[in-house]
């Protein structure tokens, strides 16, 4: 006989729509994600309903949407394996996380770091703010997730899934399996100041910049002033470190020698690494330009997704309905 099929693993995370992709959101979080893609079923989204707690200009949010989508799709985020959708294209959510509030305590929503961080930084305490988390907990619940790659900010939001799911269950009975985090990689990805990369600190090396503007980020990547003919050190070389990010084991010895050696300056070491840039991101360069030109297809890709998620979602909605007494 058969074993019975062993059932997938089901994967979830949600994309802020914040703007232009760099190199430590790529190497950090995206690629893994995208690489997760065979290890289970996967269900990636872009959080809009999230977004309005710091974006109130309709044509942003339209704008970045639509840009997380082309470059989820350019970098390789397969709509035949991954359900890729819209997050306010499953009401549902909203539903789920009203009742998911009522078994939350305020204390756990009140201890939430990323809540002080962000008012800290002068955004609005509202309401949605500060129930933030307990939306993140309906994403990941009403498709009934086992796995949410996320990165180690998020690790709180994930406690606060487990918090809410186990409340529910133990009130209602088990709907929800107890989902578990997997932490990205910890993004050791320099910008062109030395310091981690980083929207914030404004020293990013952006995924899709491209010809001249790419050429002028990476030829201003601070370095020391060593002239020319001097040996260089790799190891405290945030060049080379970057170029370490696309170079095989024996390229980066090459170079790590050349460095010692003296024969080659800065400027060579930042032609070399524009070219491991252009080469490796060439063909999703093209992608995205193709999907770019076809936002038709972009669409009903995201409405396909959608469609996925929603029926799991009312799947889950029914039983939830059922449990609580909101339905006979
Ligand atoms: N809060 C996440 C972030 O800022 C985005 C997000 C929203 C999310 N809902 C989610 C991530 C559900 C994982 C699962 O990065």
């Amino acid at each position: 006989m058969e074993p019975p099929a062993k059932p997938r693993l089901r994967i979830l995370s949600g994309v802020q729509p914040s703007g232009k992709l760099h190199l430590g959101n790529y190497f950090g979080a995206v690629k893994q994600h995208i690489e997760l893609q065979t290890q289970g079923e996967c269900f990636y989204f872009i959080a809009d309903y999230h977004a309005l707690t710091t974006i109130q200009d309709a044509a942003v949010l339209r704008d970045n949407t639509r840009d997380v989508a082309l470059d989820y799709l350019a970098l390789g985020l397969d709509p035949g394996q991954a359900a890729f959708y819209r997050q306010s294209d499953v009401p549902e959510v909203t539903e789920l996380a009203w009742i998911l509030g009522t078994v939350t305590n305020m204390g756990l929503l009140e201890r939430a770091v990323s809540y002080k961080e962000k008012i800290e930084k002068g955004i609005e305490a509202s309401v949605g703010l500060f129930t933030y988390p307990v939306l993140m907990a309906a994403d990941i619940l009403i498709v009934r997730s086992n796995l949410v790659p996320v990165g180690k900010d998020q690790v709180q939001h994930l406690e606060m899934t487990q918090d809410m799911a186990g409340k529910f269950n133990r009130a209602f009975g088990d709907v929800f399996p107890i989902p578990n985090w997997r932490l990205d990689k910890e993004s050791k990805v320099l910008g062109t100041d030395g310091q981690k990369m980083s929207k914030s600190y404004g020293n990013t090396i952006d995924v899709f910049a491209e010809g001249k503007p790419l050429e002028k980020t990476v030829m201003g990547i601070k370095t020391d002033s060593t002239p020319m003919g001097q040996p260089l050190n790799p190891e405290t070389c945030n060049v080379f470190a970057l170029y370490s990010l696309f170079a095989t084991d024996e390229e980066k010895a090459a170079l790590a020698a050349d460095y010692r050696a003296g024969k080659i300056g800065y400027g060579g070491a930042k032609k070399l690494l524009k070219g491991k840039i252009d080469a490796y991101f060439t063909p999703f360069r093209a992608k995205r330009k193709d999907l770019a030109a076809h936002p038709d297809t972009v669409e009903d890709i995201l409405r396909a997704g959608a469609k996925k998620a929603r029926a799991e979602a009312q799947a889950t909605m029914e039983l939830v309905r059922k449990r609580t007494g909101l339905k006979r």
